[in-house]
């Protein structure tokens, strides 16, 4: 048997319960929380959709680092330290505790809580809409295919692979303490629109306008946190990094 802590939270009001689960080989933490609903009790509140780290719709703190439910195994959790665990410790060496039993499991952090492990993903998506994180494609397009070389699609593509889960906002220290700073998933999508080819010269530079400010890339701290937690290796932190060096160089 293992130990489900999970923060419960119903309007104001908010509390810890702990809940016993048998586990199963290859259990995710997603699996517990669908066993804790069906078996134990109804009304636990939590979101999934595509239970295959897809939708990016099971992010939560498990044990106090930002995680996907669908995609934490919890036989992985037993070597880990629990409840007073430093997020930068866990996320750099997770394997401090032998077979611990119990699993913390908490909302998101600097995000509402609407019910339970359900947070408002209003504010998040507002932060992305900042950084204008779409194609506008230049006016002297072919007939047919625009097509970009190989090499540079390699390099979109890891940033494509973004779901907007918000696990690497609820892992960055600046979002944390500055509701302005647009955050590591607004930053990553800004630079995987300025990398694109196809994109209109005047759209890139209005984004980079925006991006080169203390709520954008400048706010970043270069703490690694973001590209420690993500699910899909998507490295926001070099994206800043990298979005910096070509604001610095168009300013020359
Ligand atoms: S349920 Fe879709 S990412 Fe976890």
């Amino acid at each position: 048997m293992m130990k489900l802590k999970i923060r419960r939270q119903e309007g104001k009001k908010s509390w810890y319960e702990v809940f016993e689960v048998e586990e199963r080989p290859g259990m995710t933490v997603l699996e517990a929380l669908f066993h804790v609903q069906e078996k134990l009790d109804g009304s636990l509140t939590f979101r999934y959709s595509c239970r295959g780290a897809v939708c990016g719709s099971c992010g939560m703190l498990i044990n106090r680092v930002p995680r996907l439910a669908c995609r934490t195994q919890v036989s992985e959790l037993r070597k880990e330290p629990t409840n007073e665990g430093n997020p930068e410790v866990l996320i750099a060496n997770r394997k401090t505790e032998e077979n611990n039993d119990e699993i913390l499991i908490e909302p998101l952090p600097d995000l509402e809580v609407i019910r339970d492990l359900v947070v408002d993903m209003e504010v998040f998506y507002s932060l992305l809409d900042n950084v204008r994180p779409w194609l506008e494609v230049k006016e002297d397009v072919p007939e047919k295919e625009n097509i970009i070389d190989h090499e540079m699609q390699l390099m979109i593509e890891q940033y494509t692979n973004c779901i907007l889960c918000a696990i690497c906002h609820g892992s960055c220290p600046v979002a944390a303490r500055d509701k302005k700073y647009y955050g590591p998933a607004a930053l990553a999508k800004a630079w995987r629109f300025d990398l694109d080819p196809r994109e209109d010269e005047k759209h890139r530079e209005q984004r980079r306008d925006i991006v080169d400010s203390v709520s954008g890339v400048w706010g970043c701290d270069t703490v690694y946190r973001c590209v420690a937690v993500c699910p899909k290796k998507v490295a926001p932190t070099q994206g800043i990094n990298e979005l910096r060096k070509r604001i610095e160089l168009t300013e020359k």
